[in-house]
């Protein structure tokens, strides 16, 4: 493999529960290359969001280390952190509550495109067209605000926000969990063009082993925090030897079928 783009080792985050601390991460360790997709799978509670935040650096790890394109993430500040993180970025399952839904669809590409110092003023209201173009969006949703287009459409432009700072790493978590199926296979279809045209890396968080199947090169699957088995997706699906890994298997019975 190429140097990773994203390289996570023994990273542990407790919280408590009851009074008691309990590790919702528990010495987890992985690493992404350029353009591969890495699922993280998982029942609900196993420590995918968790992980998510913690890469992301929304919240600090108890121990581990997180390298971001060579560097220790977590040594960062300042300019160099605002700098780096520019790099990644990140789509949840909810981009109504990611952005102000008042907000123009061209007001939430503007921003990164002006904070990031990536466009002049004149120049960013032909970038913000090329984006909604990229992510299969027409020019003229660029006037409507987040809370009056769909479901999908909120989600494409979301994917054209995170691609805006040309990133070599998206993190998304549940992303298209939300979304009808006919939706969801539209917007994985453009997260795999997007991949192979710009080579992005994904961190690919779902509990559904359907639509990890069709969209990651590999897999690991979480269980209660601990990592309980990985590998390349399809193998690990086809034939997980882990007790999760099997329950998950079970719970998704259209993986029966040849296409997801
Ligand atoms: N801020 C928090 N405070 C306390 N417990 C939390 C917090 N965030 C997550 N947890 C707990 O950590 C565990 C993992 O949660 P999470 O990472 O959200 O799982 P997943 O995304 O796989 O559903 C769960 O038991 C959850 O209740
Ligand atoms: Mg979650």
């Amino acid at each position: 493999m190429n140097a990773p783009v994203l390289a996570v080792s023994n990273l542990a985050k407790h919280y408590r529960r009851g009074g008691q601390p309990f590790p919702a991460v528990d010495d987890v360790s992985f690493s992404i290359g350029p353009a591969e997709t890495l699922a993280l799978a998982g029942p609900s509670g196993s420590g995918k969001s968790t992980i998510a935040r913690l890469v992301l650096r929304l919240i600090e790890p108890d121990v581990g280390r997180v390298e971001f394109e060579g560097a220790d993430f977590l040594a960062l500040s300042g300019a160099a952190l605002r700098a780096r993180r520019a790099r990644f970025q990140m789509v949840f399952q909810d981009p109504l509550s990611a952005f102000n839904p008042r907000a123009t669809v061209a007001r939430v590409l503007d921003d990164p495109l002006r904070i990031h110092g990536l466009a002049s003023r004149t120049e960013r209201p032909r970038r913000i067209a090329a984006l909604l173009e990229r992510v299969g969006l027409e020019a003229g949703l660029a006037v409507r605000a987040i809370h009056e287009i769909s479901g999908g459409q909120r989600q494409r432009v979301a994917i054209a926000r995170a691609i805006a700072t040309r990133p070599s790493l998206i993190v998304l978590d549940e992303a298209v969990s939300a979304l009808d199926v006919s939706v969801r296979g539209q917007i994985l279809k453009l997260l795999l063009d997007l991949q192979r045209q710009e080579r992005i890396a994904y961190l690919f968080i779902s509990h559904d082993l359907g639509v990890i199947r069709a969209v990651a090169h590999r897999v690991v699957i979480l269980d209660a925090g601990r990592i309980a088995e990985s590998g390349e997706a399809r193998a690990v699906i086809a034939n997980p030897q882990s007790a999760i890994g099997k329950a998950l298997v079970a719970a998704t019975p259209r993986l029966n079928r040849t296409r997801p």
